[in-house]
């Protein structure tokens, strides 16, 4: 959503918060703004547009400042404009404040605060917690606990979800933080001290991330730290070696981490697959379901709450794990089953997927869960992140940092740990040793699968290249491709702007034929079952009404030549895996697709890596 990043140590805070700037940038990039404590006054410099505007307007004006605050925003409230870049500044200049999240009745608070005479310059929720904490700090008597009081009184004021750092005039060694709903983690150095959104921001400059819980504050002054409750009690503290945070955030010699990220995926899911099967060979072990094998013997019902991407590898995952395990799946927009109320049935389980483990709307569909009393397991990809503190096990992805907006190797890795979840509990259930061992060997197969596919890359850019100019496409598969069909739309919509959408094959003559036209290619999916003449029916119903086709399709998968313009073909292999090889030169479609309109893959419009808001 939102970057942070705040210093406090011996040397420049500048070079720091530029550079932390740079590793968060892939959580908004609409503008950018830093605010150092020169003493007697705040000296601020804010730009529209890239981290690098930023830092260009820094290096003519540089401060020697060794506590500073920046951050890079993610329009919420108000346009993209100087006046609501962060840091702001409250009306009297004793504070400045950078902020995540959104203040849901920051139109209350702003009218209290007009009605005590404050003034505003900008359109943001931001502007208003800032001016709150400066009328809260007046009300107080000076004491040497005046700032934390003052921040203490104003946030149980605001509705909604704050991650925040905030420096005050008068206390000249302290930096103050403090979350709810939006991550927030303390950087331990041996010369500084951080707060960040995200541990990312400091690697190499922090040897200690400590991961602040909701409702807790950390308070850093000189080279101390303690983390409170807003009510001022000690907090426990979350904490781990920054070094396990891995520092794969170098591009390498990668045009962009899109593309880095799509050709690391056979590594990637080598690192997820690792150490995860059992020892005879016929089904996986999970580490994290540990303590939970009667639960999982006995579920009724699994349901998986997911945005994005994730929402479509969970739908993968849904087919697999129905088939694997024959328990019963459902996939729901986690933003929508927050609020439906579902009936309990039985004993079920709730899956949360989140790459970031941060995305709000899969967050508190957790939290609903937990309300509801239902055992809850995430997986995500980042290590303490939030998903991984709140739910009652879990999996992490092990894929590495995915800095690129449209996730790629994310997907991947998801819908092979839903395929190792379904051997599991399949094996806890009806599934033969066999066909576990099967599957084993499958999944062990599958990142040198992936490394074959991806050398077919430059047939996938060619196939991009003649379909460039079209605007509207559709994607379309059967059972466990349709999330795929899904999942290739997504990804072309969201880093070329072209429109896409994605179908199950069969319910194209519902409705989507009569957007066929020569202008409108079709990308099918074929799944290499007994249902692949059905596509390749699908495929001669657009043929007959001169819509391009082109078809993703196994190997063995005889296809008649009027039924489709190109065949891009996949080596034939186990169910378990044909999503995933399946996905990738759709991945590879989009990637190149957005190249040749001159996009910027990792950073297109609108869009940011980790949405913390809902
Ligand atoms: C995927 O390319 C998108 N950037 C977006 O849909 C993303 O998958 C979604 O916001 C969920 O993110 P998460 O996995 O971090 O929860």
């Amino acid at each position: 959503m939102c970057g942070i990043i705040g210093y406090l140590g011996k040397g420049c805070a500048q070079e720091s918060l530029i550079d932390g700037l740079r590793r968060l940038e892939y959580r908004g990039y609409d503008s950018a703004g830093v605010a150092f404590h020169e003493g007697k006054s705040f000296s601020m410099a804010r730009e529209t547009g890239r981290v690098k505007n930023l830092a260009t307007s820094v290096q003519k004006n540089s401060s020697s400042s060794s506590l500073g605050i920046a951050h890079t925003r993610w329009a919420t409230h108000g346009a993209v404009t100087v006046s609501n870049t962060h840091p702001h500044v409250s009306n009297d200049g004793k504070f400045v404040m950078v902020h995540n999240g959104v203040i849901e009745n920051f139109n209350t608070l702003k009218k209290f605060l007009i009605g005590k005479g404050f003034e505003f310059s900008s359109e943001t929720d931001s502007e208003v917690l800032c001016n709150l904490i400066a009328y809260n700090y007046s009300e107080l008597e000076p004491s040497e606990d005046r700032f934390i009081d003052a921040i203490r009184m104003a946030l149980p004021q605001c509705r909604g979800a704050y991650g925040i750092a905030v420096l005050c005039l008068d206390f000249p060694d302290t930096m103050v933080g403090a979350r709810r709903g939006s991550p927030l983690v303390v950087g331990l150095g041996e010369d500084a001290n951080f707060i960040a959104s995200d541990a990312s921001a400091f690697v190499g400059r922090a040897k200690e991330a400590v991961f602040l819980n909701d409702g807790e504050l950390a308070v850093l002054q000189g080279s101390e730290f303690r983390i409170t409750t807003l009510e001022g009690h000690e907090a426990k503290a979350v904490s781990q070696p920054v070094d396990q945070i891995s520092e794969e955030v170098e591009l390498g010699d990668f045009g962009s981490y899109m593309e880095k990220e799509i050709y690391e995926q056979p590594s990637a899911l080598k690192n997820t697959l690792r150490g995860r099967f059992g020892d005879d060979g016929t089904t996986a072990k999970l580490s994290g379901l540990e303590g939970h094998e009667e639960e999982l013997r006995n579920l009724d019902r699994i349901i998986f709450v997911a945005c994005g991407t994730a929402r479509h590898a969970c739908m993968v995952g849904e087919y697999l794990i129905e088939r694997l395990a024959r328990v019963p799946v459902e996939v729901e927009h986690a933003s929508e089953f927050r609020y439906r109320n579902s009936p309990k049935a039985g004993k079920s389980l709730v899956i949360a997927v989140s790459q970031s483990g941060e995305t709000l709307d899969t967050l508190e569909a957790v939290r609903e869960a937990k309300t509801k009393g239902l055992l809850t397991l995430g997986i995500t990809n980042v290590v303490g992140s939030s998903l991984a503190r709140e739910t009652d096990g879990g999996v992490y992805q092990r894929v590495g940092p995915e800095i690129g907006v449209a996730s790629t190797k994310a997907f991947s890795s998801q819908a092979c740990l839903c395929a190792m979840l379904g051997l599991a509990l399949g094996r806890m259930r009806e599934l033969s040793p066999m066909d576990g061992q099967a599957i084993v060997t499958a999944l062990k197969d599958l990142p040198d699968l992936v490394s074959q596919v991806l050398q077919q890359g430059e047939q996938i850019r060619e196939l991009a290249v003649k379909y460039s100019k079209a605007d509207h496409l559709l994607f379309l598969g059967r059972q466990s491709l349709y999330p795929v069909a899904l999942e290739g739309a997504l990804k072309l919509k969201e880093i070329s702007y072209a429109h896409a959408e994605g179908y199950p094959a069969a319910e194209l003559k519902h409705g989507p034929i009569a957007l066929i036209s020569p202008e409108c290619p079709s990308v099918f999916v074929v799944e290499g079952t007994e249902l692949s003449a059905k596509t390749i029916a699908n495929m001669q119903e657009v043929k007959a009404r001169k819509g391009p086709v082109i078809a993703i399709a196994p190997q063995s998968v005889e296809i008649p030549e009027e039924a489709a313009d190109d065949i891009f073909r996949l080596p034939d292999a186990h169910e378990v895996i044909r999503p995933i090889l399946a996905n990738l030169p759709l991945q590879l479609f989009a990637y190149h697709f957005a190249l040749l309109r001159g996009l910027d893959v990792d950073k297109p419009r609108n869009l940011a890596k980790s949405v913390t808001v809902e």
